[in-house]
């Protein structure tokens, strides 16, 4: 089972839950933005996570999302943080379906900042797909 993990975090909301997610899919967490983000080889499961501003996604993941093809994974698991809305995780699914990856039901949202109770959850979310 090969995993894959990639965010996008401004302020390191979402970048803790992706770390979290990372080691319980004995993987790394790699910043959308960061040089090594491509995947070199399609994943199993590749989990994409990002949070809300103003209603949208980062500019740095939507690039990363559009960067996707058919094939990359098999399938994608989203996650995401905000103050409130969930709207991001439908963002990100919308992306990756507009890719052509088949995106899992079973999603992950922490409202703020995650504190130990919510990085376990993380790591039970990451656990449901390996
Ligand atoms: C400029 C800005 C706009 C935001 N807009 C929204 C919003 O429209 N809805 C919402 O629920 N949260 C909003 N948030 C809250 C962020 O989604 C939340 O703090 C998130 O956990 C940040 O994740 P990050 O630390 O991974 O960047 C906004 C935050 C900022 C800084």
């Amino acid at each position: 089972m090969s995993t894959a993990v990639r965010y996008y975090s401004r302020s390191g909301n979402t970048n803790a839950l992706a770390e979290a997610i990372a080691q319980a899919a004995g993987t790394q967490a790699i910043s959308a933005d960061a040089s090594d983000a491509a995947l070199d080889t399609p994943v199993d499961v590749l989990f994409v996570g990002g949070a809300l501003y103003a209603y949208g996604i980062d500019s740095h993941l939507k690039d990363y999302l559009k960067t996707l093809r058919a094939g990359d994974a098999k399938q994608a698991a989203v996650f995401s943080t905000s103050w409130i809305s969930k709207h991001a995780i439908e963002l990100i699914k919308k992306a990756l379906s507009e890719a052509g990856i088949p995106v899992a039901d079973d999603v992950l949202y922490v409202r703020g900042k995650p504190g130990a109770a919510q990085l376990a959850e993380a790591a039970a979310f990451a656990k449901r797909f390996v």
